[in-house]
């Protein structure tokens, strides 16, 4: 067999976030497959990066008071702390700001625009006066106006799911800066993708992606492509357009680009030749996995940015579905945002990849994550059957044969037919149905567990007459388990490492199945997993509360800030200070509002300047009853603000490091309505 030549990649996250148990059903989903592959013998590169360019991120390290650079450095390690943890093993992690994705992205939009594929237009964009800046849909907020709700998105309402234009928004708002956006006419560099509809078409149509994602995409060839809009103007963090002087390409243009620089980059590291994976007509192998909700840029824009460029097409592209939580979507409000360093401070890698194995298939449908149903099945399969049947004939095997397995097996028409599953598991795993690999390889752990509970190896060693008896059985179940363990290895390597030391036989592979372990030794062997306690499970939820809890005061936080008009530094002068009237008050008053979820009201006393009624985002860090009667720092000066609950007259003033956050306090004897200077 030659082996096949095949690169695989995730989605590439975003680094202005941490990764949640939703991402990993794709890393997990992917990292499988890989080690899959290679157990098969075949050169497999799974590859990945952050995704670090694009507006959120320029923000959110404004907001944090690094540069962006700063901020994607230290969300990388982060990252790849957390895939680690999950056993997710890539050969490749790299960053979209890098110089082989500034190159490509360059010369892949050249050979566009040399085709004459990109085109120039004027538009009208939402501006934000204030901040100088374009604002994103997502960077506005106003009140829906079907239903009210405050505080909704540019584009569509959460409340009653409405989707209408930035421009119907009411009293919409930056949330950048809180200033009122304005309309304003900006020059848009376009790739017109209508020019490789057939072509779209006819690869959609192939096999490379599932039928239901190329039925939904379909949808959109009734009519003419429209041209996608590429371009960003400044102040934006990402790759400069060649031949412009303030252009940017839209984070959504160089990041698919990422796949090709982070494997670019370990081709370099590593001899591999770039050229034999990206030429037209390659015969190695590219697949993406996705989520559903980015299939139309990866099956649409991909594509045709791919073809412009006279590079080849992915073999697949390959959609799962999102994670619920308890049949819900994951919440901020619910807690269910949950970290994977929150899941990792208090279980291992295999329980969770397990999980996600056993549910996932080859189809886009979601899949639920229930915390009962995930111990119950934990417990129920992997220790409970698997593991079990190493355990089982292990102690007998030591202490009665020095650890010695026979030299023949006692039932090698049972074992034939463990080994001759290789095929069919093997063809799950290809098609990416987990959830039959792992029926098909739990069907052999009952049958294994069967043939050990008819041979009842703990009568046989109490009958002196039957020690050859004994021996022979427990062998049988030791090579049982190597067979299954093996089957299993793409699922839990970490489980499968340790019992390769426990069964002294190096680096299983799918071929491993067909050679029994005979007259062989093994190591002692030593317990490969832990019942999961609900314990753990509860430790989990508390700490992701404590780690998901800076999100709210972010959100509110940023409306606040204000971005740098030049990026170098955020010095203002005297003047402008001073025109910020700060004093010290008295909350006398404090209360939940109905139906916001960040925000308490307060009632403070200013001392001579009267009582004033402040909505404040501190909701997360504060108990109502803790606040009264404590003195704090408000900005007494403030334009009011109208918010659906009511009017905003000043704001009080907090720290945070995006952990916590600590209202700010006088020190003692500080009196209300006192001017801070
Ligand atoms: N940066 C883009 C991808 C660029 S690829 C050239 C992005 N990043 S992401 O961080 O938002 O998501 C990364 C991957 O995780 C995506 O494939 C996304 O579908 C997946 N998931 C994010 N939340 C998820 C769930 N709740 N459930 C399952 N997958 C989820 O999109
Ligand atoms: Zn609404």
């Amino acid at each position: 067999m030659t082996p096949r030549k095949i690169l695989v990649t995730s989605a590439l996250p975003y680094a202005n976030g941490p990764i949640h148990l939703g991402h990993l059903v794709e890393y997990v989903q992917t990292d499988i497959w890989a080690r899959f592959q290679r157990m098969r013998g075949h050169d497999c590169y799974y590859i990945c990066a952050d995704d670090a360019h694009g507006t959120p991120i320029m923000l959110r390290a404004q907001q944090e008071g690094i540069s962006p650079q700063q901020l994607i450095d230290a969300m990388t390690i982060e990252h790849q702390a957390d895939f680690a943890a999950l056993d997710i093993h890539f050969d490749n992690y790299h960053s979209t700001h890098s110089d082989e994705n500034r190159q490509l992205a360059e010369s892949i939009y050249l050979a566009a625009k040399a085709k004459g594929h990109i085109d120039s237009r004027t538009i009208q964009q939402a501006y934000d006066e204030e901040a100088g800046m374009f604002l994103p849909d997502r960077f506005i907020r106003g009140e829906c106006p079907k239903c009210g709700a405050d505080d909704q998105y540019g584009d569509n309402c959460e409340a009653c799911g409405a989707t209408y234009e930035t421009t119907e928004l009411v009293n919409a708002q930056s949330v950048v800066s809180g200033a009122t956006p304005v309309s304003k006419e900006t020059e848009h560099l376009f790739f017109k993708v209508n020019d490789f509809k057939e072509s779209i078409e006819t690869y959609l149509n192939s096999g490379a992606v599932q039928k239901e994602v190329a039925n939904k995409i379909s949808e959109w060839f009734d009519e003419d492509l429209k041209a996608w809009d590429i371009s960003r103007d400044e102040p934006y963090w990402g790759f400069k357009i060649p031949e412009t002087e303030d252009k940017y390409f839209y984070v959504w243009l160089d990041a698919p680009i990422g796949y090709l620089a982070s494997f670019k980059n370990f081709c370099a590291k590593s001899g591999i030749d770039f050229d034999e994976f990206w030429k037209p007509d390659s015969t190695a192998e590219v697949h993406h996995f996705i989520g559903k909700d980015i299939a139309y840029f990866h099956t649409l824009f991909w594509p045709a940015l791919l073809t412009a460029a006279d590079l080849r097409l992915p073999t697949g592209i390959y959609c799962h579905g999102f994670l619920t939580i308890d049949s819900k979507k994951m919440s901020k409000s619910r807690g269910t945002f949950i970290q994977a360093k929150s899941y990792s401070k208090h279980l291992d890698a295999s329980p969770l990849r397990y999980y996600y194995a056993a549910k996932l298939s080859h189809s886009a449908d979601d899949i639920d994550l229930n915390f009962a149903d995930f111990t119950q099945r934990v417990n129920s399969d992997l220790v409970g059957k698997v593991v079990n049947i190493a355990s089982r004939c292990a102690g007998f095997i030591k202490k009665r044969f020095n650890n010695r397995l026979t030299a023949e097996l006692a039932d090698p028409v049972l074992q034939q037919n463990f080994a001759d599953k290789a095929e069919a598991i093997a063809e799950y795993y290809e098609s990416r149905r987990y959830g039959h690999a792992i029926r098909e390889i739990m069907g052999l752990a009952d049958l294994a567990n069967q043939y050990i509970d008819e041979k009842k190896p703990w009568l046989l060693a109490k009958d002196p007459d039957q020690s050859e008896a004994t021996h022979a059985v427990c062998s049988q179940g030791i090579n049982f388990y190597k067979i299954i363990i093996t089957y299993l290895k793409p699922v839990i390597p970490a489980i499968a490492t340790q019992s390769e030391v426990f069964l002294n036989t190096g680096d299983l592979n799918w071929s491993s199945v067909s050679s029994p372990l005979l007259d062989h030794q093994v190591n002692t062997f030593k317990p490969l997993i832990k019942r999961i306690e609900s314990t753990s499970i509860d430790n989990i939820l508390a700490d992701n509360k404590q780690v998901a809890k800076p999100a709210k005061a972010k959100a509110v936080q940023k409306k606040k800030v204000k971005p740098l008009k030049d990026n170098e530094n955020n010095i203002i002068n005297f003047d402008d200070f001073a025109k910020v009237d700060l004093r010290i008050a008295k909350i006398i008053k404090a209360e939940q509002v109905e139906g916001a979820d960040k925000l308490l009201q307060l009632t403070v006393d200013l001392g001579e300047m009267g009582e004033r009624n402040i909505f404040a985002g501190i909701k997360s860090a504060y108990e109502p009853s803790a606040l009264e009667g404590k003195l704090t720092i408000v900005v007494a000066n403030l334009a009011a603000r109208k918010m659906r609950f009511g009017l905003s007259e000043g704001m009080v003033l907090a720290a945070g490091d995006g952990n916590d956050l600590y209202l700010m306090s006088p020190d003692e004897g500080a009196k209300p309505g006192m001017k801070i200077s």
